[in-house]
């Protein structure tokens, strides 16, 4: 399967994805978590990305499209997450896959639950786990379960970098729903719902 994951910041797009990677073993490639792996590194991309990132601003596509194309070589079946995010990037993928995509997955949320979602986000910065504070809690509380990090918020998921966010999503990302509904490959999946119950609509619209 070759697939897009398109929605606004907090849908549950990174979630949804790991399932799928944990369930088939197809790769995940999640821009924003390439970012913001390469900003903890320090390297040279992650200097520039950083200030982008914290502002809730799109990275400039130049970087991003290279990002994308390195890793995009020899794989069969791949998650994009979080790319493309304009049409400029939408048109760059369509010249660098050998093959068309077969699906791209548009997540729907009313905005309420998006910020709910962002505002109990908490993350490990040393393994890339995401929590919810109440929706998925660590068994550990304040410290990764899984390596024993304590948990971080996310820098841009403060509330005024998610309002820009959201803004950015509407004028740059969502025009990519038509774009890709004109090309019948948009499937909608009603992000509504505990993550399990997301994961079913999500495999049934992969039918
Ligand atoms: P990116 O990391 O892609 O962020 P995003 O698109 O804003 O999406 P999020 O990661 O915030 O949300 P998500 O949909 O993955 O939700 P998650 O599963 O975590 O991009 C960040 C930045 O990088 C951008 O602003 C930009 O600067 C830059 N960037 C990235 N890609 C770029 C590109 N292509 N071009 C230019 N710049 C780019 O879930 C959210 C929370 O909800 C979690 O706490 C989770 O546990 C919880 N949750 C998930 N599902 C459910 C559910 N069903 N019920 C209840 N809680 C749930
Ligand atoms: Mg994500």
């Amino acid at each position: 399967m070759r697939l897009v994951f398109l929605g606004a910041p907090g849908v549950g797009k990174g979630t949804q994805a790991r399932r799928l990677q944990e369930e088939y073993g197809w790769t995940v490639i999640a821009t924003g978590d390439l970012l913001r792996q390469a900003m903890a590194e320090g390297t040279p991309l992650g200097e520039l990305a950083k200030a982008y990132i914290q502002k809730g601003e799109l990275v400039p596509d130049a970087l991003v499209n290279q990002l994308v194309s390195e890793r995009l070589q020899g794989l069969e079946h791949f998650v994009l997450d979080g790319y493309p995010r304009n049409l400029t990037q939408a048109e760059m993928l369509e010249r660098i896959l050998p093959q068309p995509l077969d699906a791209v997955v548009y997540f729907e949320l009313a905005e309420e639950a998006l910020i709910a979602r962002l505002s109990g986000r908490r993350i490990c910065p040393a393994c890339g786990a995401v929590f919810h504070v109440v929706s998925n809690p660590s068994a550990r509380g304040e410290l990764c379960d899984r390596c024993g990090t304590p948990l971080v918020i996310r820098e841009d998921d403060r509330p005024e970098t998610v309002r820009h966010r959201l803004r950015v999503y509407q004028e740059q990302t969502a025009p990519l729903i038509d774009y890709y509904r004109q090309r019948s490959l948009l499937r909608v999946v009603d992000a509504e719902g505990t993550p399990e119950e997301v994961y079913q609509r999500l495999q049934k619209a992969l039918l």
